[in-house]
Formats: structure tokens, C-alpha cells, sequence
């Protein structure tokens, strides 16, 4: 599918950027710019900034930014059409008739039907627990302790004793029995043709981020097995990329996720006040759930079962959290085996209480490893420190292993130096690296340089973007060759452009990148902040990078010349002639 340039720019201009995100933020004029809590990850102070002369947002804590379809793409997980769409009708501005592709026309509206059916469905259900029918699941959700308010807010339901209500209902409503198959709400067989998949439980509709209901879990009301019916993956559903509650989860604001196994606790948390929970759908957390998780929060509290299943687990998810940068606890439930079974019992301060005492995962780790091993017989302990040893090695920084040994030794009651000499002597032997650093690890071992030289590149753009005047001076000097990254190249070659014809709009570079990741990173060559008292050092600082980004510019070109271009070699020996006179250059904003 495709939107010509110029109809995006339109919507794009049609949208005041402070306007759309003011719905979602609250911002606070300072300066040139508005400020306000950053809606991507958690903070206590604004540093969420919204231009408007740019049209951009960016955060300084998180990096998040881009112009008014980056922020529905990233707040609403739009896709780009999507954000297209929206930002059309809020605009008043009518999208020309796209043409799809034939295959792609169909998947798109058998997931808008699917999604219909899902909620057609929903709305049934929540209605059949309502009425005279639904009396006796009422009963049983009372019985768990739940109130009206929680049950509409979570939209439970009860689908009836008959195995044909649902089909009967979508059949009447004019729903095709292809399009109920796709929904995942019916099962077929060959005696009796087709049947509804849940009768007779009562049903929690699960959402996606944006509140749309994509499938069900259902429960018996007894002990009848199976306990719980989920749905099948359908178009729509894909259960390692959803989570439940994250709808609301993600509004909470509070600096951690309590992550748990079931609906019910799910349910029960937030009744009680503790509106961070999610639960995954029935199967193990996964590593796309962890970079999900990631997008909301750096903080993630396991409240697993405490049965031997719950802690395999913590076991599973703790690595995999970690990698996606997240870092994790592990809360204790004994003696109770689940977060309902706790607050029901205990009650939320008491629950809060473990919250607090949650346990760092690294050492919830080391409880479990210390299991297998006797630690009356003093072989046996001395293997298992060795192996905690090992363990504690694999941390990349000194620090880190520090603040481990510490605990360790606090923990066990062993010597400090001991440990640390068990560490040390592993370190000496070479532990194994790990097979997989993580993006977070890549991002730190990244040559500082390169981040020096990028650095400079965005002071550049930032600042020829704030301060056009500066162009004529700055492009005598700067090509946009000399930006040796790929995209910022691209960015430098459509900044010169606009600067040339005196049009300045950053927010329509963005346009230009699809990918999110992408107009992140061009947003982010325009918000680069520079510390300068005065604005003579404001004016060395530009210097500094123009010489810097030529200096680099000219020092790549050096190594990719031919040995016989004495031309290109000529050419480059002047370039830095006129770098030289930098110095005497005169800058002024
Ligand atoms: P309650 O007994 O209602 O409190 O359930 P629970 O939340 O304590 O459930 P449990 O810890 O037994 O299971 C956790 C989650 O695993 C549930 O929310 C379901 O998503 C899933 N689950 C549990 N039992 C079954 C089952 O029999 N079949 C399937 N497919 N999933 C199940
Ligand atoms: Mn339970």
C-alpha cells in the first residue's frame, strides 16, 4: 500500500503535534518547547519534550521521538496506515482509495470481521451473565470476591449451558460459518457439525493493548477439567505477543509490572489496587513478551505460583526478561499458592509488604541452585559456592561483581574476601561467554568514538534545524557526505534541501522513514541537547563539530582511496588546508 508523499505531509501538517499529544500527555509550556512525563517509560520528573517549530517529541530520559505519526505508532501501536488513518479523520482530511493487493485487502478485512465477531461475542457474553440465565456464574464470580465494578472493567462474561447459543446468535446476526471458524469461537465436528468451543463457563474476553477484545479465556465453574478453555490463535491472536491486562497495565504508572500466571490474579491485583498486573495467556512467557514488557517498564516482579511449576517458571522468564534489558524480582507467595489465593487471605497491604520484599532474581537463583547441594557436608557447600563463584564471574562489570559478592557473602555468611577470591580465580581460568550479548550489552560495548563522531553529526542537525542562518556557513564546510552514517546521511541530504529552498520542516523528514526504530533515530539527530553556559561556547561547540564530522569525513575517505588516485588524494589534502582555517572561522547565532 502506498500514500504519495505529499498526502502524508498534508495529515501530517493538519495534526498539530502539541494538540494530538496533549490528549494523551499532560504538557507544561517551557521555553520554546512543552514538557511533560514521558509516556514510554516511567519517570518522576518531565523530560518528555514536544516542539512545536519542529513538530517533533522526544524524550531525554528514554530516547523515544519522532513527529505526530511516530507517537500513534508507538502509544497506540498503530501500524503506519493506521496512525495515517487517524490522524486523516481527526484532520477532516479524506484518504485517497488505496489500492491493496488483492492478498493483502483480504487479510486486512478478515481481521477487522474477526475482530467484529470477537466483540459480538464479548458483548454476548456479558450480557448472558446478566440476565436470570447467568445467575448461577454471577454466584461463583461473587464467590471468588469479586465486585460488579471489577467484572465490568475486565468485561467478564457467561457463556450458557447449550452448545449452539453463540452459533445461533452469530448465525442470526448474519455471520458467515467461515468467518465464525477464523474467530476461533467455534469448534467443528463431523456428527454435529458446528458448536460453540465454550458453554457453560464463565468468560474473561482478553484484550490487546488497545482494548480490543481478540480472545477468551473460559473457566468452568466447578472442578470439572479442563479447568480453563482458551482460545485458539487465530489472525488476530497471538498469544507470545499479548499479555493480559497490559490495557491497563501500561497506564498505571507505577515504576515496576507485577507479572503473573492467571486471569484470576490478574483480576484479583487489580481490585486490590495493584493495576500493574499482567498474566501471559496460558503458556510460558516468552522473549517477545519480555520486549513487550520492556516498552513499559525496566522493572519486572515475577508473582509466579510458588508450586514447583511457578518457580520453573521464574527460572525460564528471568533470563529472558534480562536480555531484553529488563531487570526482575521474585516475589514470595508462601504459604499461599497464588495472588488471589494471598490477598484474599492476607489481604493488600500484606501483599504490598512482599512487593517490597520482593527478591532480586539473581539471588532468588542461587536459593534454588543451593538445593542441590548438601550444605552440612562441607564438600558439597564448597562446590556450591564454587558454582555461585561462576555464576558471579559471568557479570560483565567489576561493579556489578562487587555488589554480588557482597550480597552473596551477607546472604551466607561467608567471608567477603573469600568470595572474591573464588571469583577472581574463575575469572583467571576464562568463564565461557555467554552465547548471546543483549542489545542493552551491545549498546554499551559500542566504540566510543563512533558515538563521539554521531554525536557531533546531531549536534550539527540540531542545530542547523534551530538555527537556519547558521546553513551558509556550516554547508561551506559540512556535505552531506561527510555524514558517514547511512540514515543520517539521508537526513543531512533532505535538511540541505529544505534549507536551501528555505523550507524548513523537520517533522517531514520523519515522514521518510517507516520504521519506527528509524524515526526514532531522526529524531533524535534533531533533540540533540549541548551543554553550553554562554553562547561563545555555544559557537566553539558548533566549531568543534564541524571539524570533527570534516575531520572524520575526510579520515574515511582516506582509507577507501585507490593507491594510484593522486586526484582524490590531492583533493583530500585540501580539504584539510580549509579545515585548518577553521579556527579563524567566524560563527555566530
Ligand atoms: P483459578 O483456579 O481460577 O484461581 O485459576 P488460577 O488462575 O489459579 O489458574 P492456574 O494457576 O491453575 O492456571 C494459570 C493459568 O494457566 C490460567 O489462567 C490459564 O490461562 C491457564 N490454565 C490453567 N488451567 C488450564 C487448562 O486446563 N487448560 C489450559 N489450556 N490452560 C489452563
Ligand atoms: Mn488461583
Amino acid at each position: 500500500m502506498y500514500y504519495s508523499d505529499d498526502i502524508v505531509e498534508e495529515v501530517r501538517a493538519r495534526n498539530d503535534i502539541v494538540d494530538v499529544i496533549s490528549g494523551y500527555v499532560k504538557l507544561q509550556r517551557r521555553g520554546s518547547s512543552y514538557f511533560g512525563l514521558c509516556p514510554f517509560h516511567n519517570e518522576k520528573s518531565p523530560s518528555f519534550s514536544v516542539s512545536p517549530s519542529k513538530q517533533m517529541y522526544y524524550c531525554f530520559g528514554c530516547g523515544a521521538g519522532g513527529n505526530v505519526f511516530t507517537f500513534l505508532m508507538e502509544y497506540e501501536n498503530y501500524t503506519f496506515p493506521e496512525a495515517l488513518k487517524v490522524l486523516a479523520d481527526r484532520a477532516g482530511v479524506s484518504l485517497p482509495e488505496v489500492e491493496y493487493s488483492e492478498e493483502a485487502k483480504k487479510q486486512r478485512d478478515l481481521k477487522s470481521a474477526v475482530l467484529e465477531v470477537n466483540k459480538m461475542a464479548a458483548k454476548y457474553f456479558y450480557y448472558q451473565l446478566r440476565a436470570p440465565q447467568g445467575e448461577k456464574a454471577m454466584e461463583y464470580l461473587k464467590g471468588r470476591a469479586l465486585s460488579d465494578e471489577t467484572m465490568r472493567r475486565f468485561g467478564l462474561g457467561y457463556a450458557g449451558p447449550y452448545s449452539d447459543e453463540l452459533y445461533r446468535y452469530l448465525k442470526k446476526k448474519g455471520i458467515s460459518e467461515e468467518l465464525m471458524k477464523e474467530s476461533g469461537l467455534m469448534s467443528v465436528n463431523e456428527r454435529q457439525g458446528m458448536y460453540d468451543k465454550f458453554w457453560n463457563r464463565v468468560m474473561f474476553p482478553i484484550m490487546d493493548i488497545n482494548g480490543k477484545v481478540i480472545g477468551f479465556g473460559g473457566r468452568v465453574m466447578g472442578d470439572a477439567k479442563p479447568k480453563y478453555l482458551n482460545s485458539p490463535e487465530t489472525v488476530i491472536f497471538d498469544k507470545s505477543r499479548n499479555l493480559y491486562g497490559l490495557h491497563i497495565a501500561r497506564t498505571s504508572r507505577k515504576k515496576y509490572i507485577l507479572v503473573c500466571e492467571g486471569y484470576m490474579d490478574v483480576i484479583s491485583m487489580h481490585q486490590a489496587g495493584f493495576t500493574n498486573a499482567v498474566a501471559s495467556l496460558g503458556t510460558a512467557l516468552t522473549s517477545q513478551h519480555a520486549s513487550l514488557l520492556k516498552r513499559y517498564t525496566d522493572e519486572v516482579i515475577l508473582t509466579y505460583d510458588s508450586d514447583e511449576a511457578g518457580i520453573k517458571a521464574a527460572l525460564r522468564a528471568i533470563p529472558l526478561l534480562k536480555a531484553a534489558g529488563v531487570s526482575t524480582k521474585v516475589l514470595h507467595m508462601d504459604p499461599y499458592k497464588d495472588p488471589d489465593e494471598f490477598i484474599k487471605a492476607l489481604g493488600t497491604d500484606a501483599f504490598q509488604e512482599r512487593i517490597d520484599q520482593a527478591e532480586n532474581s539473581f539471588l532468588f537463583e542461587l536459593s534454588i541452585l543451593q538445593k542441590d547441594y548438601d550444605m552440612k557436608d562441607p564438600e558439597s557447600k564448597t562446590r556450591f559456592f564454587q558454582a555461585v563463584a561462576a555464576k558471579i564471574a559471568e557479570f560483565e562489570l567489576e561493579i556489578e561483581r562487587e555488589n554480588y559478592i557482597e550480597a552473596v557473602a551477607e546472604k551466607y555468611q561467608i567471608s567477603f574476601d573469600g568470595m572474591r577470591k573464588m571469583v577472581m580465580n574463575c575469572l583467571m581460568q576464562g568463564v565461557p561467554l555467554r552465547a548471546k550479548t543483549t542489545s542493552a550489552e551491545r549498546r554499551q560495548v559500542r566504540p566510543e568514538k563512533e558515538d563521539g563522531i554521531l554525536k557531533s553529526m546531531r549536534l550539527l542537525l540540531t542545530w542547523l534545524s534551530e538555527y537556519p542562518g547558521l546553513y551558509k556557513t556550516v554547508s561551506a564546510y559540512v556535505k552531506p557526505e561527510d555524514f558517514t552514517d547511512e540514515l543520517y546521511k539521508e537526513v543531512a541530504e533532505m535538511l540541505y534541501e529544505q534549507l536551501e529552498k528555505g523550507e524548513l520542516n523537520p517533522a517531514r523528514i520523519i515522514n521518510h522513514f517507516t520504521d519506527p526504530q528509524q524515526q526514532r533515530t531522526a529524531a533524535q539527530i534533531f533533540n540533540t541537547k549541548v551543554r553550553a553556559e554562554s553562547q561563545a561556547e555555544q559557537e566553539k561547540a558548533i566549531r568543534e563539530s564541524i571539524y570533527k564530522v570534516v575531520n572524520h569525513g575526510i579520515t574515511q575517505k582516506t582509507k577507501e582511496l585507490g593507491a594510484a588516485d593522486i586526484q582524490g588524494l590531492q583533493k583530500l589534502i585540501e580539504a584539510r588546508k580549509r579545515l585548518q582555517e577553521l579556527g579563524r572561522l567566524h560563527i555566530s547565532l
